[in-house]
């Protein structure tokens, strides 16, 4: 498969054949491979409550094994973690994170194992119940940022896009409720973004203009089709003919833990084609800098792409992706002093 963007990688490995120069070149204009992962991202649980017509999910649940990572496992992972420079662990993958009942439990035991670890977690925000969003405030610094995917600000749109029955009415209260629940706790973390695919069906620019408006920060990011597996993902694109993905950096500095230990290449291997090794019985360690993976990253950077199944399908619709963080992030209202108050009216 040809690719017909081929785009320079930041990361770099040397080959037996590169001469002095090509070696020199590579250290000193792009970045080496990390001996661990800087980001870690675990399925603690399998399953999502939504069938979003741009992810692999829908498609793919019905005939993937489903479970939930036990604990030994967890917390395995996340003991080696902490001895190595871990930027960012994500407790999910592939799924909705808060179908895990002890979501909670497990942001707990990174922040106790691992405290220079940031905790990320991406959310659909349909779950994002009063109740829930209580004990999610009550993690207090715990949970680093927090991004809820609300595709559009258009109800019908927002439906055709996030189906299987999730509903706009619902989600925007479920947001709204936790914007006043946070002003109200004076909470700065977790750090709150809107997130969403740019694509023809939504008005994301609309969209992010609304979040800003509310003092809330916003993006839009590229649409993907996930390694091959979204076959129509250009009828959504803005651009006909997608770009080849050359220039992704994934499996470069990201660890994809799936409920089972399989370390699979990327997030968009919804099924668990390219296995890198588990990490039940070996370190991510060494599944990371095994000869599986090695191979792969050898492949991706020496123009032989085409040899890695996902990889050589996978394209992006090449849009300007916004990020506008808000210059005034969840206002805090601040109660006046006492002194300052107005008195109370009186009644006489
Ligand atoms: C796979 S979801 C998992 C977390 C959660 N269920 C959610 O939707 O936020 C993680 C992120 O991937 C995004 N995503 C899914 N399919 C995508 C695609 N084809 N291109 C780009 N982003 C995609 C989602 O919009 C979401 O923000
Ligand atoms: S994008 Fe997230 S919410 Fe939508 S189907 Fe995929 S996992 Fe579920
Ligand atoms: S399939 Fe390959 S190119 Fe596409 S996101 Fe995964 S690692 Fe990157």
């Amino acid at each position: 498969m040809k690719h017909r963007n081929p785009k320079i990688n930041k990361y770099y490995m040397i080959f037996p054949g590169d001469g002095f120069l090509t070696r020199w070149k590579k250290r000193f204009t792009r970045r080496p491979i990390p001996k661990f992962p800087r980001n870690i991202q675990i399925q603690t649980q399998t399953g999502c409550n939504a069938d979003c017509v741009f992810c692999p999910y829908g498609a793919t649940a019905d005939t993937q094994p489903s479970g939930k990572m036990d604990w030994d496992l967890f917390r395995k992972i996340v003991d080696e973690s902490a001895h190595h420079r871990v930027r960012r662990i994500s407790p999910y993958l592939m799924n909705e994170p808060f179908v895990d009942r002890e979501i909670f439990e497990r942001i707990l035991y990174i922040n106790r194992v691992n405290p220079q670890a940031k905790v990320i977690l991406t959310s659909n925000g349909s779950l994002l119940t009063p109740p829930v969003v209580e004990r999610l405030l009550d993690l207090g610094d715990g949970l680093h940022e927090l991004a809820i995917s609300v595709q559009g600000i258009d109800p019908e749109a927002y439906e055709s896009t996030m189906r299987g029955g999730l509903k706009f009415d619902r989600t925007m209260a479920n947001v709204t409720h936790l914007i006043e629940a946070m002003r109200r706790r004076q909470a700065t973390r977790p750090a709150l973004w809107i997130t969403m695919v740019d694509t023809e069906i939504i008005d994301a620019r609309k969209a992010v203009e609304y979040w800003r408006s509310r003092g809330v920060n916003a993006r839009y990011t590229m649409l993907e089709n996930r390694g091959g597996n979204i076959a129509d993902a250009e009828s959504m694109a803005h651009h006909q003919g997608m770009d080849y993905f050359s220039d992704c950096t994934r499996l470069f500095k990201q660890a994809y833990i799936k409920f089972n230990g399989d370390l699979v290449l990327c997030c968009t291997d919804y099924e668990a084609k390219i296995i890198l090794g588990n990490v039940r019985d070996k370190s991510l360690y060494e599944v990371w800098n095994g000869e599986v993976a090695t191979e792969i990253r050898r492949k991706f950077l020496s123009n032989r792409i085409g040899e890695i199944s996902l990889c050589s399908v996978c394209k992006v619709d090449r849009e300007r992706e916004v990020q506008v963080k808000s210059s005034r992030p969840l206002p805090i209202v601040i109660p006046r002093p006492p002194s300052a108050r107005p008195p109370a009216p009186t009644t006489a």
